[in-house]
């Protein structure tokens, strides 16, 4: 028997008002196109180092469930990638499921909401993490510029008592890096009340962590991911912090939220990471040469970024973005992200032939 269901009416019933209300989160198709929107890391890993890791993925046991501790995988990313002594990490299905994470942990349950911070811009998984979870979201200003408002983030702290604090260092969609002793203030004014998490998922181009901070602020954690480094398929990313913190987020992590295929390929590379670290530092030349470029061109105000990616304001984003979309280039219209944005586009920094594509476009875009 086929039963009768009316799929509209059952999705009012059982599916939440806010998430009906809202679209998913776009990422357009970019088959056909040069692909500047996402900070990928255009370089793959060097050929003998891929079919070597072809070798190791043939043997990863696909018939059994990863082991759940990530033992192996955690000490390599210690070893690796400067978590101080003494602290260990949280591994996860890219920081997006960390932040998912971190956001149902805080999440209450008493009636009162919990708040979840951040300045904005931001990274927009930030507030959506919070509105799934059920708490609310305090987005506080930046500065024109781009700098952290120390005053009212620090009002906001003490109005709105925040649970968590994300702090983006580099930001995104911004690219520049806040001023440590700002951060350092809002995490001492969280105290005991609420936690500070620095993503750091730019680190590899910014070179500046607040990891080596972890002994002297007890309510941080640092939060980084592979994927800029050049791995975004495999989906890893990873949080440092005090081990009784990490052990209340390790209860919500689902147990094999790290897949094994993820788990041998993130093992190899990280064996290999100083071929990632030249890449990236390959990209970071590439930055300072498109910028400076950029900032030729006439009507354009280009942010300085510590990232993979630059953004700038133009006379005519809209205009600019329907333009490079015609020309096969994909880049980030921010316009309608923050009023701080207006006329605002974000460029992931490329291989020098991207890169000069772009380029050409935009020029002839602003013509
Ligand atoms: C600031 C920031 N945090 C986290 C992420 C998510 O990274 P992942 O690929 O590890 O989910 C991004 C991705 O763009 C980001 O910009």
């Amino acid at each position: 028997m086929t039963a009768t269901v009316n799929l509209a009416k059952l999705i009012d019933n059982a599916i939440r008002a806010d998430v009906r209300a809202i679209g998913s989160y776009h990422v357009p198709d970019a088959s056909g196109y040069i692909k500047l929107d996402s900070m990928e890391n255009p370089y793959q890993l060097p050929d003998a180092l891929r079919a070597e890791l072809g070798t190791r993925l043939a043997e990863a046991a696909l018939n059994r469930y990863p082991v759940p501790s990530y033992d192996t995988l955690k000490r390599r990313i210690c070893a690796k990638l400067g978590v101080p002594a003494g602290y260990n990490v949280l591994v996860g299905n890219g920081s997006d499921e960390l932040i998912t994470i971190l956001a149902t942990t805080v999440a209450r349950q008493d009636g009162k909401r919990a708040v979840i911070m951040a300045p904005v811009p931001a990274f927009v998984m930030f507030s959506r993490s919070a509105q799934f979870a059920g708490a609310d979201f305090v987005g506080v200003p930046l500065r024109a510029d781009f700098s952290l408002d120390r005053e009212a983030m620090l009002a906001a702290i003490e109005e709105h008592k925040p649970s968590l604090v994300f702090l983006a260092y580099p930001n995104n969609p911004t690219g520049n890096l806040f001023d440590a002793d700002d951060m350092e203030a809002i995490i001492a004014a969280l105290g005991e009340t609420g936690i500070a998490v620095v993503d750091e998922a730019y680190q590899p181009f910014a070179k500046v962590s607040f990891m080596e901070r972890l002994p002297r602020l007890p309510n941080l954690i640092v939060m980084r991911t592979l994927s800029k480094l050049g791995l975004a398929g495999i989906r890893l990313g990873y949080m440092a912090g005090a081990a009784p913190l990490l052990a209340e987020f390790e209860k919500v992590r689902p147990p094999y939220n790290v897949n094994v295929l993820t788990q041998v390929a993130a093992e190899f590379a990280l064996d290999h990471v100083e071929v990632l670290d030249r890449q990236a530092d390959l990209l970071n030349e590439e930055r300072s040469r498109l910028a400076a470029a950029l900032a030729e061109l006439p009507g354009v105000t280009v942010f300085p970024s510590a990232a993979n990616f630059i953004s700038l304001r133009v006379p005519d984003a809209e205009r600019v973005c329907t333009h490079l979309h015609g020309a096969k280039v994909l880049i980030k219209n921010l316009s309608k992200m923050h009023t701080l944005l207006a006329n605002c586009i974000r460029v992931t920094v490329s291989t020098p032939e991207e890169n000069a594509q772009f380029l050409n476009a935009l020029k002839t875009s602003l013509k």
